[in-house]
């Protein structure tokens, strides 16, 4: 009677590792190859409610971007008062699920409060001002957000420093002095700006290749670049084109992460699989690239996205289905 249960066991036993040994190493392999964090930018308004949206995001991703609770409208509502209670709320339901917040966004030229564009500023009132902001926002967030946005969008089309607010009044030093401010506030959060068309080859890739150099010769705490990569059918980089420039500004000792990507279509036959195209390229070169660490969506279902369901732009449809760019994503990050 032992006999038949042993040879039944050992044959289970050989069955299993044939089975399901290949399918745990594969899966191993991929992370340990990847080691790349998978995010997405979110509603909290939606996300905070259980249901569709909370589950999806929740089975497949492992990092969050507020996509409007961190910006300066939100956290300066007046001169002298800040309000952290939304993006307290969203940063304590991330830590309960075990999910990495991106902090979005500290120094940027939109949602800014009416009061401050309002005002007509002195260079030391606004010095002072943002110097309070940024420590202060940032301090309160150490140990709880890992990685922010400290500047975003500094560049024009043309590759010169966008006139906002903040050039205007506090010259180009502003970019150094919140990136100092912010890592005196948390000496252990990653540092990026963030920018988008710096994806492609041309001026604005060659202009914030050369910001980004001299921040790093100055000794200036930068610790990456996100490349937003607002995309469409029509205007996306080349695979090679993409590891390219990716590879240019590795070169600089920087991370080199995907923050916004989304890729628009239009209604013409076979624009999902031009979209699902370039979803695997650009999750392709992120995995390809060692300083890539996140590749993070603006949004995730066509159901809430800044560019209007009709443009399709995300890797779930607007009813949580995954689109032909979802098995592109895992495809292209090899998972
Ligand atoms: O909060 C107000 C609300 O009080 C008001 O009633 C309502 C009326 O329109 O507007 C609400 O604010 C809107 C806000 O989103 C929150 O919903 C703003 O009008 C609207 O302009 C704002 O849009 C955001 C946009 O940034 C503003 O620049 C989008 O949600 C957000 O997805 C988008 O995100 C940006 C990134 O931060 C930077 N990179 C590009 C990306 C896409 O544009």
């Amino acid at each position: 009677m032992a006999q038949p249960r042993f040879l039944m066991l050992l044959l289970l036993g050989v069955a299993a590792t044939l089975v399901v040994r290949p399918l745990l190493t594969d899966e191993v392999g991929a992370k340990a190859r990847s080691g790349i964090v998978v995010g997405a930018a979110v509603d909290w308004g939606l996300l905070q409610q259980p249901g569709p949206y909370q589950s999806l995001f929740l089975e497949h991703y492992s990092s969050l971007t507020p996509e409007n609770e961190m910006k300066m409208d939100a956290l300066a509502p007046a001169p002298d008062r800040l309000d952290f209670g939304r993006a307290d709320d969203l940063v304590e339901w991330a830590a309960a699920h075990h999910i990495k917040v991106h902090g979005h966004t500290l120094v940027w030229h939109r949602q800014l409060p009416a009061w401050l564009e309002q005002r007509r500023w002195t260079r030391p009132e606004l010095a002072a001002f943002l110097r309070r902001y940024v420590t202060t926002v940032v301090r309160h967030f150490r140990g709880r957000v890992g990685s922010w946005d400290v500047i975003n969008e500094p560049l024009a089309a043309d590759g010169s420093l966008r006139r906002n607010v903040w050039l205007r009044v506090l010259g180009r030093g502003y970019i150094a002095d919140a990136l100092r401010w912010a890592h005196a506030a948390d000496p252990s959060a990653r540092l990026y700006i963030n920018e988008f068309d710096v994806e492609r080859n041309g001026p604005k890739r060659r202009a914030m290749y050369r910001l980004l150099r001299g921040l790093k010769r100055q000794g200036v705490p930068l610790d990456g670049i996100g490349l937003q990569a607002h995309l469409t059918t029509q205007w996306h980089p080349g695979g090679r084109e993409l590891r390219w420039v990716m590879g240019r500004y590795a070169a600089l000792g920087l991370r080199v992460d995907v923050s916004e990507l989304d890729v628009a279509i239009g209604p013409q036959a076979g624009e999902l699989t031009r979209q699902a195209r370039i979803y695997r390229s650009v999750a392709a070169a992120c995995r390809q690239e060692p300083a890539c660490q996140r590749f993070a969506t603006w949004g995730f279902t066509d159901s809430s996205t800044w560019l209007g369901s009709g443009r399709r732009p995300l890797p779930f449809d607007a009813a949580g289905q995954p689109k032909p760019a979802w098995q592109a994503v895992r495809a292209g990050l090899g998972r």
